[in-house]
């Protein structure tokens, strides 16, 4: 499957110099939509994950049906003030600034088996983020699963103790 021809790229979007990728054109047709579901499950499943990670937005539109197919839970990593209980949260830094990302305390077990999804590896922060909230939570972190990863910024050396893959290399 060639993930990458339904995969559009604007350039100088959103500020000059940057090709983003689209992926809601992928997302749109449905065979590819499932193609790259599966070709995930696949990776994933032989982990054996009793829950899958996901962080807003876009880690929810891959991360939701892969726990969905392998019959397992579904946790949402959100942005600030997005979850009504407790939570713990997880500081990190942007090229300018600060960001901040959430889990609510009891999603998951002390032990538990979690794999995270997202759509895109760029710089690797929201993921390092989520690897981070999940050491504090306690979980069994297996590795991590990506439609997309952009070489180039090298976000794999800061999750260089997991293990990842990613099905389309920019
Ligand atoms: C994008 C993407 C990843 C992250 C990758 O999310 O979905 O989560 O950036 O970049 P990084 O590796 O440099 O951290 P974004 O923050 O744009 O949020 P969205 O999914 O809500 O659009």
């Amino acid at each position: 499957m060639d993930f990458r021809e339904h995969i559009r790229v604007i350039a100088d979007f959103p500020k000059e110099g940057i090709s983003y990728k689209d992926i809601t054109t992928l997302l749109k047709n449905g065979e590819m939509y499932r193609a790259a579901i599966d070709a995930m499950v696949e990776k994933i499943s032989p982990w054996q994950p009793e829950v899958i990670v996901g962080p807003e937005a876009r880690g929810f539109l891959l991360g939701a049906p892969v726990a969905y197919a392998l019959g397992i839970g579904f946790v949402p990593v959100r942005k600030p003030g997005k979850l009504p209980a407790k939570t713990i949260s997880e500081t990190y830094a942007l090229e300018y600034g600060f960001d901040t990302l959430e889990v609510h305390a009891d999603a998951i077990n002390p032990g538990e088996r979690v794999v995270v999804v997202d759509d895109l590896l760029a710089t690797g922060g929201t993921m390092l983020a989520t690897a981070n909230l999940m050491k504090k939570i306690g979980a069994d972190m297996l590795g991590m699963g990506f439609l997309i990863e952009l070489t180039f910024l090298n976000g794999r050396e800061k999750l260089a103790e997991f293990p990842v893959f990613s099905l389309v290399e920019y």
